[in-house]
């Protein structure tokens, strides 16, 4: 049973369908792909999402390389209503960059997926100095065929939007913002609010450091992907784990969870459609869709915006969040 929530609906793209301005997250970041436990709790992540009507879905042809999208693609089968109460966009990205490589990976993510149509495809990552026009040659002749509705792009530069737009319509760019990571705000935000390019947001809890769940002392495994986050960097963390501090005193101080004033902040900067959080149990889920809900007064935001300015002086601009040129 679909509850309401108050969020206001929105549209990417030409698509007719709308889409709730919280998402899903499917990257499902540091699940163990064998644990099926943690394979219930993402079902069940999932299916409390949709109920309260988060019915945007976002996944990659490179999450588990294919596991997430397999997995959405078997949450929607289970029933068959929820693929059309979905906005469903997935991505690709590969050193091959024909059109040939995207449409043969359209129709890859449609398999797993199970699905005709696939609402938005976004190209995941560019290439550093690479001409992609060919990858949007493929996107648009995959648009005409029907196999996706709108097209997207993920971590490009203004420069590099520029040279796909000479070939196709661009209608999404997906990036990463949040209170500790505000790069954007300063071109790539405003070219998207110029040339109506909807903007999706990821990282909107900071890779859980605005959850509150990292002590002062890091301690992920040799290997973990996150040493490689600049938010995590000697340098950079103990600044960050101070104004976490400062965060966490506003949040008690308002009665509000800090996740639910970062992703409501989020929903207040101008030109933002959707904001997606990677929800990995049923209880996270429900917190979240409760940031929905909040009621939060524009002097809240003008303090999260102060905190942020303060902490933003010690975070270098890396371009991504990641530092990950490829
Ligand atoms: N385009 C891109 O390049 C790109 C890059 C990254 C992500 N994304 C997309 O964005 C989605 C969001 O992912 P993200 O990595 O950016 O995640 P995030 O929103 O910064 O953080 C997600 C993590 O925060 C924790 N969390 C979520 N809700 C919580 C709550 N209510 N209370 C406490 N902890 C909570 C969970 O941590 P635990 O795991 O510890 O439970 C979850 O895995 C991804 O799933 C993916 O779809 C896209």
């Amino acid at each position: 049973m679909t509850e309401n929530t108050n969020q206001s609906l929105v549209q990417i793209g030409r698509s007719e369908k709308f889409n709730a301005r919280l998402g899903m997250g499917g990257s499902f970041y540091g699940l163990d792909h064998a644990s099926a436990q943690g394979e219930a709790d993402i079902l069940a992540a999932m299916e409390t999402a949709l109920d309260k009507g988060i019915t945007h879905f976002d996944t990659a042809s490179g999450y588990g390389n294919g596991y997430s999208e397999r997995l959405i693609g078997r949450f929607m089968a289970a029933d068959s209503s929820r693929r059309e109460r979905i906005f469903l966009a997935s991505k690709f990205a590969s050193d091959d960059i024909s059109a040939q490589a995207m449409i043969k990976a359209i129709d890859a993510s449609r398999d797993r997926l199970q699905t005709d149509m696939i609402d938005l495809y976004y190209i995941h990552w560019p290439r550093t100095g690479k001409d992609l026009r060919p990858l949007m040659e493929g996107l648009e002749t995959a648009r005409q065929q029907g196999k996706i509705q709108a097209i997207g792009v993920s971590n490009f530069s203004v420069e590099q939007m520029a040279q796909l737009g000479e070939v196709g319509r661009i209608d999404a760019h997906q990036l990463g913002y949040n209170l500790l990571w505000r790069y954007d705000e300063a071109d790539i935000i405003p070219y998207c609010v110029e040339n109506n390019i909807s903007v999706v947001v990821y990282s909107a809890l900071a890779h859980g450091i605005l959850a509150g769940k990292y002590a002062r002392e890091l301690d992920f495994v040799k290997g973990d992907q996150r040493w490689s986050i600049t938010l995590f960097r000697d340098s950079v963390w103990p600044r960050i784990y101070e104004a976490l501090e400062d965060f966490k005193a506003l949040a008690e101080q308002t009665g509000y969870p800090l996740t639910q004033l970062a992703i409501q902040w989020l929903l207040h900067q101008r030109g933002i459609t959707s904001v997606l959080v990677g929800a990995k149990n049923k209880a996270q889920a429900l917190a979240n869709v409760q940031a929905l809900q909040a009621d939060i007064p524009d002097s809240v935001f003008n303090e999260l915006t102060a905190l942020s300015d303060q902490v933003s002086q010690y975070i270098p601009d890396e371009g991504n969040p990641f530092g990950y040129h490829p």
